[in-house]
């Protein structure tokens, strides 16, 4: 499978750092991707051989860039010309989440599809806001869009939510932002104020610098949407969600529901209809988890609660949901041939 890669931040770098490692799973059943694009901002570099990975990374920690990779750089490469021009099977969209537009990512995956080539995307704006639209798209072209890693980073959550809503769902509440988290953990373990707690977070690298998105609960939001669209079939756009953030918290709030044995979580929810904002949770629950955790919790006629916990993002566990999207792809190939072959050698499997 040979793959172009649009966007080389974290994600992108944590994948390429798992695919130099030999244990993983695809390395392990003999499956070696070729990388035959890479680009960020200032370009790409390009290769129809297959870059090396190791090289790239060092480029990139030496010049800010991939464009300047020696003899495969080219500065001002943009991403679809790559798209279109570059040979592969499969585009991954790594860019920045633009929660107004989806863009340049929804431009991207177009382009990808209608070139014939399978997208897998960890930035939430396409699926949050083009979802059926990018399916469609997908399912003319006989390709796939997976988006495995944009809700829970490596916690299958997507389709752990697919699998409990088979049966009568009555709700679902969940915990999807990491940095909320962990400044609302902060506030209740150690008495920190909303802005001691943000400065730690984004000292630990748990907080972007600007973190806008995380704390008005807009990231938040657009997972939820895409749970409801993708793993619930109930369509909602990103706009019909109730948003209330974590901005107007109070260290006095925090301390009122600890002394009833709660704690106070952003919290997404479905039910008659679909909200983000600060909601104490029984401590003892299993989906109020701490730290940078996410959770999320289904309660069905007849399962009653049923809750998965995982880490929710950061580059390695988002990149390892990456690589089952490409197992996933892989499956599909696989499969698609082996009925070929029986198609051709003319037996009949019953
Ligand atoms: N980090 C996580 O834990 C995590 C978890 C789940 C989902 N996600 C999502 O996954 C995506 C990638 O995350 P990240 O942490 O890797 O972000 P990041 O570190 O900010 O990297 C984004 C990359 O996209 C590139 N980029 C942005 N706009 C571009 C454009 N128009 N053309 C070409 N390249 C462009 C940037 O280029 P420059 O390097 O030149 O700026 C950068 O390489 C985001 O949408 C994020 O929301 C992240």
């Amino acid at each position: 499978m040979r793959l172009i890669l649009i966007g080389f931040g974290n994600v992108g770098k944590a994948l390429l750092r798992s695919l130099i490692d030999k244990r993983n799973p695809l390395n392990r059943l003999g499956l070696r991707p070729r990388i035959v694009a890479v680009l960020d901002r200032g370009g790409g570099a390009v290769d129809p051989d297959g870059l090396d990975p190791a090289e790239l990374l060092r480029t990139d920690e030496r010049e800010g860039t991939v464009a300047a990779a020696p003899e495969v750089g080219q500065f001002g490469l943009s991403p679809l010309t790559a798209i279109k021009e570059v040979e592969a099977e499969i585009v991954l969209e790594l860019t920045t989440t633009n929660p107004d537009t989806g863009e340049p990512g929804i431009s991207h995956v177009e382009a990808a599809l209608r070139n014939g080539r399978h997208v897998i995307t960890t930035n939430k704006g396409p699926p949050a806001l083009a979802m059926r639209t990018l399916q469609n798209l997908a399912e003319l072209n006989n390709v796939e869009f997976r988006f495995s890693g944009t809700v829970g980073g490596g916690t299958p959550i997507l389709e752990f939510v697919k699998q409990i809503a088979k049966v009568d769902i009555l709700s679902l509440k969940a915990i999807l932002n990491g940095t909320t988290n962990y400044i609302l953990t902060q506030m209740y373990d150690f008495e920190a104020s909303i802005e001691e707690a943000l400065k730690k977070a984004q000292r630990l690298g748990y907080a972007e610098k600007d973190p806008s998105l995380d704390i008005y609960g807009i990231d938040s939001a657009l997972k939820l949407t895409i749970i409801s669209n993708y793993a619930l079939d109930q369509e909602i756009a990103l706009n019909e969600i109730h948003v209330t953030g974590i901005n107007d918290v109070t260290l006095e709030e925090v301390r009122r529901y600890k002394r009833k044995g709660q704690k106070l979580k952003l919290v997404c929810s479905i039910d008659k209809e679909a909200t983000v904002s600060p909601q104490p949770i029984e401590a003892s629950q299993p989906i109020c988890v701490d730290g940078s955790l996410n959770s999320v919790q289904l309660e069905t006629r007849y399962t009653g609660k049923v809750t998965l916990i995982g880490p929710g993002a950061g580059g390695y566990p988002t990149a390892s949901a990456i690589i089952n999207d490409l197992l996933a792809l892989e499956g599909k190939e696989q499969g698609a041939k082996r009925v070929l072959t029986t198609e051709m050698a003319g037996i009949r499997v019953n």
